[in-house]
């Protein structure tokens, strides 16, 4: 990490590719961690010393204590969800409200988005996006619309502006006859969490985190979600509604694009996706569930399965693209142990067509795939390079090569240890 310079750690196929645990493993060389996109859609899981902790807003580096830790305004925060997971923090141990300081123009995730949010799931029917309920898209349409309430707004006729909002909120639902819902003790939580929020640093965190960049500190932005759920770059309009791709921690913190230094992505040594969408390597046989089993593919936020199959190299290689990936982080790789072979997607074919390019359209498309041997040896004790078995640190070699960039960091178990810098 150079001083005075912006790392990005970067999901970068579909979100859950361990972006917890590298940032809170990397975090004793930052000064500050800053998210700067998304939301409680979030669950970042980071485990330590036979503890587990599963953080949806938060920034990852919380465990550190000297750390500053940013949310940014980017990012929406739902002022329930939001004390929810502080306070449990704080009863862990962990002070926060000196170090955890809140973007004044981060957008507020009300009761009523998240109704709104499963009220245009329901419309869509069979199109639905699977999302994460968390009223995520309809706060970003808030936003972007210019009717969204920050989180600035607490500090100033707060109640007057959240009437309004859940007024024009109510009139959609009973346009759209959605009558399914009771907010009566969601909104009393609610609000007790707005006043929770008023502790925080409520600040300009863009103007800090550029005071401490001009004082040679150096930031990690922490990613949530992956590049192919990016609103622009991912598989639309089966995305979140966030900019989740480098692009995005320029807007989310306000740092300009010669801050950013490092790019990281991360994925794992196979593929994952919860919600609907397309997903030419997902895999539906027996393999597919062995995947799910072994890597615990259930979601960290509404315990879905996941879908899964192997590695896409369409995809990453657009998403490093998309990112300017400097360095690659390679996660879970001790899901594919007992595998005998190892399948690699280098293309897709649709209707005698094929390309090695991210098509505009991803549905209907064929995973096509090269084989590698399977490495058949456990590597969750394994701690250095030196004691890969041979196939693995082929197969590590095999996606550099056609990735055309380096796997710096290799992870073998979730526990913060089991990281092996290459
Ligand atoms: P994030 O959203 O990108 O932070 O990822 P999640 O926390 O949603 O999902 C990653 C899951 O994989 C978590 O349960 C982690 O504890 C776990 N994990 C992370 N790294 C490894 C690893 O190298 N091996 C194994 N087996 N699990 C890992
Ligand atoms: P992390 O940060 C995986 C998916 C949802 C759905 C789509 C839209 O833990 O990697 P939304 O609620 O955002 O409107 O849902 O995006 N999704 C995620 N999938 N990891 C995540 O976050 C996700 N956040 C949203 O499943 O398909
Ligand atoms: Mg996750």
């Amino acid at each position: 990490m150079a001083q005075g310079k912006v790392d990005a750690l970067l999901g970068i196929v579909f979100g859950d590719e361990g972006k917890g645990k590298v940032v809170d493993y990397f975090t004793p060389r930052y000064d500050v961690v800053a998210r700067f996109a998304g939301g409680p859609n979030a669950g970042h899981t980071i485990i330590f010393e036979g503890k587990k902790f599963v953080l949806r807003s938060i920034p990852s580096g919380i465990f550190d204590e000297g750390k500053v830790n940013i949310i940014g305004n980017g990012c929406v925060i739902a002022p329930d969800l939001f004390m929810n997971e502080a306070r449990e923090l704080e009863a862990a141990g962990y002070s926060l409200t000196e170090r955890l300081h809140i973007s004044r123009r981060a957008h507020l995730i009300l009761p009523t988005h998240r109704v709104l949010d499963r009220a245009y799931e329901a419309a869509k029917g069979k199109a639905k996006v699977g999302t994460t309920g968390k009223g995520i898209g309809p706060t970003y349409s808030d936003k972007a619309a210019r009717t969204g309430l920050r989180v600035g707004d607490i500090l100033d006729g707060f109640t007057q502006k959240y009437e309004r909002l859940k007024a024009r909120h109510l009139q959609i639902l009973a346009d759209l006859h959605f009558t399914d819902f009771d907010i009566t003790e969601e909104e009393q939580r609610w609000l007790e969490g707005v006043d929770y929020m008023r502790q925080f640093r409520l600040t300009d965190t863009e103007i800090e985190i550029n005071r401490y960049l001009a004082e040679g500190k150096s930031v990690l932005a922490e990613g949530a979600q992956g590049s192919l759920l990016d609103i622009d770059h991912g598989t639309y309009p089966f995305v979140s509604s966030s900019s989740t791709t480098a692009g995005g921690v320029c807007t989310g913190l306000g740092v300009a694009p010669n801050k950013i230094d490092k790019v990281y992505g991360i994925f794992k040594a196979y593929s994952t996706r919860v919600g609907a969408g397309p997903f030419p390597v997902e895999l539906f046989d027996a393999t597919g569930d062995r995947i799910r089993d072994i890597g615990h593919e259930y979601g960290a936020v509404t315990g879905r399965d996941r879908r899964c199959g192997w590695v896409d190299i369409v995809a990453l290689r657009y998403a490093i693209i998309i990112n300017g990936v400097t360095d690659l982080v390679m996660m879970k790789s001790d899901v594919l142990d007992t595998f005998d072979r190892i399948r690699v997607c280098v293309a897709y074919e649709k209707d005698g067509v094929r390309t090695e390019d991210m098509p505009y359209d991803t549905e209907g498309w064929q995973p096509v795939y090269e084989d590698l041997p399977g490495w058949q040896t456990p590597l969750t004790e394994v701690r250095s390079e030196a004691d890969f078995p041979p196939a693995f640190s082929a197969y590590i070699k095999y996606l550099e090569d056609v990735l055309r960039t380096p796997i710096a960091i290799v992870s073998v178990s979730p526990d913060r240890e089991a990281t092996i810098i290459r």
